[in-house]
């Protein structure tokens, strides 16, 4: 009868030991583009890119949400990242006035990479 007493003992011990190792198994999270661009974008962007802030010179797209910023990813990516070129459809390149590091542009170019979404 002593030995049917150990057996729950072992298999817990046994649990215990696999959800561990299984802990330290498992890969860190992946690193997270989103709210770094979301920094990026209040510094840079919303001084022209606000409803809110009331500076929307940017017609017709504001930044204030993470809605707008994913719905805006590939020509967010765009204005910071690829060559400006002319015409009313043409490629604007942004900040307008300035340039963003080029630390940050990779970093808007990662997250449209990854999928441009919130939770990229
Ligand atoms: C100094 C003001 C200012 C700043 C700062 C600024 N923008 Fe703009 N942005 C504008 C204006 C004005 C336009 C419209 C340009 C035009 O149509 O000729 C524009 C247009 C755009 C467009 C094209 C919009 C469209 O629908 O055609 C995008 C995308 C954009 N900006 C992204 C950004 C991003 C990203 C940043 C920050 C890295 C930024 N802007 C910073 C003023 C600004």
């Amino acid at each position: 009868m002593k030995t049917l007493r150990i057996i729950p003992a072992v298999l817990l011990g046994a649990v215990c030991v696999c959800a561990c190792q299984h802990k330290e198994d498992m890969a860190p999270a992946p690193e997270k583009y989103f709210p770094r661009v979301k920094t990026i974008i209040t510094n840079n962007c919303l001084s022209c890119h606000s409803a809110v802030n009331g500076t929307w010179q940017g017609r017709p797209t504001s930044f204030d949400t993470d809605e707008e910023i994913v719905a805006a990813n590939a020509s967010i990516k765009a204005s910071v990242a690829d060559p400006a070129s002319p015409g009313p459809f043409g490629n604007k390149r942004m900040p307008v006035n300035g340039e963003l590091s080029s630390e940050e542009i990779a970093t808007i170019v990662t997250w449209l990479e990854k999928g441009g979404r919130s939770t990229d």
